[in-house]
């Protein structure tokens, strides 16, 4: 049985929304799962002992949560000897325009350049629109940025755009990597 770590950071909380539907999904696949904010006790958790690791973190004003950034510079070097993939959240990644997906995959490059982790897998996945846990001030922000990129504006309600067909896919993916990579690390390959 293979036995993953899934270590996520969040803002308004559709992140760890997502960590959890994945763990559950890696579950249905047998394996044992561990899902951990970075944002808590992150002194207390550490790579080493699990098969693979998943990192999600979500874009806000273009950077992912400081607990994450710290979490995975702490453990770059542990990181790098295991199988690991990050997930990234966010909203650019639903826009027609090239420009605003090529903004949250150069925000990645440079996460993984300055934390020194070089996963195997990442992934951008779209996240939502919380209005309705948003104070005034950045509901009304996110009104305005939302509706120029053609989106939900009905603040009344929230917007949920992550694909999670893409999510299980993503799961599958880095699951066939596993067995793989531990043939390369027996030196069968
Ligand atoms: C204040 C704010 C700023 C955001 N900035 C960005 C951004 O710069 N780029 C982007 O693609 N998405 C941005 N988003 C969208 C978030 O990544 C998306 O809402 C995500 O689902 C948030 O995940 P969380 O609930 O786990 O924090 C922003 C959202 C908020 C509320």
């Amino acid at each position: 049985m293979n036995h993953i770590l899934i270590v996520y950071g969040t803002t308004d909380g559709h992140t760890r929304k997502i960590a959890q539907v994945l763990a559950e999904d890696l579950r249905a696949h047998l394996c044992s799962v561990d899902v951990l904010d970075a944002g808590g006790a992150f002194n207390r958790m550490s790579p080493e002992g699990y098969d693979a690791v998943i990192v999600a973190a979500s874009v806000h004003i273009g950077a992912y949560q400081k607990s994450v950034a710290r979490w995975v510079r702490i453990h770059a070097k542990a990181l790098n000897l295991v199988l690991s993939a990050f997930l990234a959240v966010c909203l650019a990644v639903l826009e027609q325009r090239p420009e605003p997906r090529q903004g949250v995959e150069t925000i990645m490059r440079r996460f993984l350049r300055q934390c020194g982790w070089r996963p195997m897998m990442t992934r951008l996945l779209a996240g939502a629109v919380l209005y309705t846990r948003y104070p005034w001030l950045k509901k009304w922000m996110m009104k305005r940025i939302v509706a120029k990129a053609g989106g939900g504006t009905d603040t009344t309600r929230d917007y949920e755009y992550t694909d999670w067909n893409d999510l299980r896919a993503f799961a599958l993916e880095f699951l066939q990597a596993v067995p793989a990579a531990e043939l390369v690390e027996g030196g069968v390959i």
